[in-house]
């Protein structure tokens, strides 16, 4: 008998992947890797959490056979996945070849090795315009890009799969991920970077010259977009207790990881002057199209069945641990 469970975490090297390991490692589980490195950070890895890193592709049917035949794996958790909604919509086959068909290979693959149990990374970009705020789970889900609907796919399989073949999973949906861990040793770190917070960042940072707004005639406080930020760690924390919960219940279910409380865009940069000490150029644009003015979850759920409480809700925190992270790796 095992003392430690051995968890596969498949884009494990990316941004919230580092962090969960991290937690995962200190609440006692053995952790493995898998990533192709396509955006993947192997000095994070290698460095920071000293963590075994398998580098491959969970398209690659035979190199995860040889995974789930040399290690025996009690639990995957599937961050691997293309995340640029833009890019979704001008080059579509490459998320549903990557999200949806490599996530089929990889569950397919756990089928056949006997793992029984997933938690996997959706997205709130599953419920397309909101007609409820704070959204619960139970909103229809009406994604309106290709990177939406590929996350919709996956847990429509993840429903057939649990029927069909007793596959469990836990399907989080996130908002937007923000922050670093405490440390400034892990954050965030994609090329190119499509986040507000590290944009903010970088133009305090004097990589960027101007922080552009898109919409300053919204229907909210400050005419500008509200969105719901959720810290990477406690992020990475609700996977922790969800896969905990997934192995005491043997059964399948779906959670909203957000803040429940939205901030604008203006708040954001406000916050990030104040954090940072230094003024950061804005750039009032036009609205872009497929912007809800407010984006904001409820994580009551989570809170309730997995005990989750984040440790970190405020904007403060969010961009004072980002700043840590960012003067660390791009000062
Ligand atoms: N960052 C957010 O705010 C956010 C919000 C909602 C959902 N998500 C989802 O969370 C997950 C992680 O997001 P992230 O921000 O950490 O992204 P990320 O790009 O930093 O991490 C994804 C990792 O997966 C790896 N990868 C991609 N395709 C792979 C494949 N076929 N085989 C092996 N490795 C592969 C990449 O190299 C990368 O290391 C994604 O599934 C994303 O869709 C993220």
């Amino acid at each position: 008998m095992k003392d430690k469970l051995t968890v596969l975490v498949s884009g494990g090297a990316g941004y919230i992947g580092v962090h969960t390991v991290n937690l995962l490692a200190n609440a006692g589980y053995d952790v493995i890797i898998l990533d192709n490195l396509v955006y993947g950070h192997q000095d994070l890895v290698d460095q920071v959490l000293k963590t075994k890193l398998i580098i491959g592709d969970c398209n690659d049917r035979a190199f995860l056979d040889q995974i789930f035949a040399s290690d025996a794996i009690d639990a995957v958790i599937h961050f691997a996945a293309y995340a640029y909604v833009g890019e979704s919509v001008t080059d579509p086959a490459k998320y549903y070849r990557n999200n949806v068909a490599g996530t089929l290979t990889l569950l397919e693959e756990m089928v056949k090795a006997g793992v029984k149990n997933l938690v996997f990374s959706s997205t709130c970009a599953t419920y397309g315009v909101p007609q409820a705020i704070p959204i619960p789970e139970t909103h229809p889900q009406a994604p309106i890009n290709p990177y939406g609907k590929s996350k919709l796919m996956v847990e429509q399989m993840l429903a057939d799969f649990d029927q069909a073949y007793g596959l469990k999973s836990i399907i989080f949906r996130y908002f937007n991920a923000a922050g670093a861990d405490p440390s400034g040793e892990l954050g965030e770190d994609h090329n190119p970077e499509t986040h507000l917070i590290p944009l903010v960042l970088q133009t305090a940072l004097g990589k960027r010259e101007a922080i552009s707004i898109f919409g300053t005639d919204y229907d909210t406080p400050d005419g500008t977009c509200i969105r719901d930020y959720i810290h990477v760690n406690d992020l990475a924390e609700a996977h922790v207790l969800g896969l905990q919960y997934l192995l005491e219940h043997n059964q399948s279910d779906v959670f909203n990881l957000g803040n429940g409380n939205g901030f604008s865009v203006k708040e954001v940069i406000e916050t990030a002057e104040k954090v940072t000490g230094k003024s950061i150029k804005a750039i009032e644009c036009d609205r872009r199209e497929g912007d809800p003015p407010l984006l904001v979850g409820s994580a009551e759920k989570a809170r309730k069945l997995l005990g989750w409480n984040p440790k970190y809700p405020g904007l403060e925190d969010i961009i004072a641990h980002a700043w840590k992270w960012h003067q660390k790796r791009h000062g």
